[in-house]
């Protein structure tokens, strides 16, 4: 069966102009659950499983990097107890790595500031980005107590230290300056963000990087969105005129 016939029934995508890398804000797990009459962490877990699925569907099918906004600098004004939740997710995700990424080639990255997560979890995720920086197929990027203004100020930072130390000249500045200081250092920007559950805003995600991303929005929840939706997402974006201010 080639990858075609596969997808017959979806929506038909070119696969020789895939963006490079998509940018996903998986949100509306709580809203999820809630309508189900289940608890919060409920809809955390499926909405991982959502996660794996269009994770193994990005590999197949050839995209280079996928970015989840797994959380953000601001998710920590939640309930203690569903913080709690979230990470030991995380954590089983990664512990379990070696089986559910094994024969994917999958190589794993994280984006953020790791130093408030626990020692336990910064082990792990050490242990895994170790175990596949060798992978050449999809980079899988996690975004975890990740926020772009964090992002900026702390490449802000180094920057002002390079010039201090006489590294780099003030008037030398340029994007490239910023963009190899910013958590995604050596990654393409996006040239697709999705977004799920019907907000309409980037909520501190990738502020730098979504210059000139198209964006796709969706009503449906995390846990519900599908292959499909992906690929849809996908079939939409190709058919976008981008000009990046040209005519
Ligand atoms: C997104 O779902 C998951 C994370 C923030 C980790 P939410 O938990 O934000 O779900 P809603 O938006 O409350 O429904
Ligand atoms: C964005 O979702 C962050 C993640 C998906 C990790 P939120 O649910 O936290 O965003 P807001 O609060 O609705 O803007
Ligand atoms: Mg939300």
């Amino acid at each position: 069966m080639t990858l075609l016939d596969k997808f017959k029934k979806m929506p038909s995508i070119d696969v020789n102009r895939l963006p490079v890398h998509i940018a996903i804000i998986p949100d509306g797990n709580g809203r999820w659950a809630t309508r189900r009459g289940m608890p919060r962490s409920a809809g955390h877990r499926e909405g991982a499983n959502t996660m794996k699925r269009i994770v193994r569907l990005a590999n197949e099918i050839g995209i280079k990097y996928i970015t989840f906004y797994a959380f953000s600098t601001e998710n920590w004004k939640r309930p203690e107890s569903e913080v709690n939740y979230l990470m030991s997710l995380l954590k089983e995700f990664l512990q379990n790595a070696d089986r559910e990424l094994a024969g994917s080639n999958i190589k794993l990255q994280v984006i953020g500031d790791l130093s408030r997560l626990s020692d336990e979890l910064q082990e792990e995720i050490h242990r895994v980005t170790e175990n596949t920086s060798g992978n050449t197929g999809l980079n899988l990027i996690f975004a975890l107590n990740y926020g772009g203004r964090d992002e900026l100020i702390q490449a802000i930072r180094k920057i002002v230290k390079d010039a201090r130390e006489g590294r780099i000249n003030p008037e030398d500045i340029d994007e490239k300056t910023v963009s190899e200081r910013l958590y995604t250092g050596g990654v393409p920007d996006p040239e697709l963000l999705i977004r799920t559950s019907g907000e309409l805003r980037l909520s501190n995600f990738l502020l730098w990087q979504t210059a000139y991303t198209e964006f796709w929005y969706t009503k449906k929840l995390w846990p519900d969105f599908s292959k499909k939706d992906f690929l849809e997402a996908i079939r939409v974006y190709q058919q976008r005129n981008r000009r990046f201010g040209g005519i």
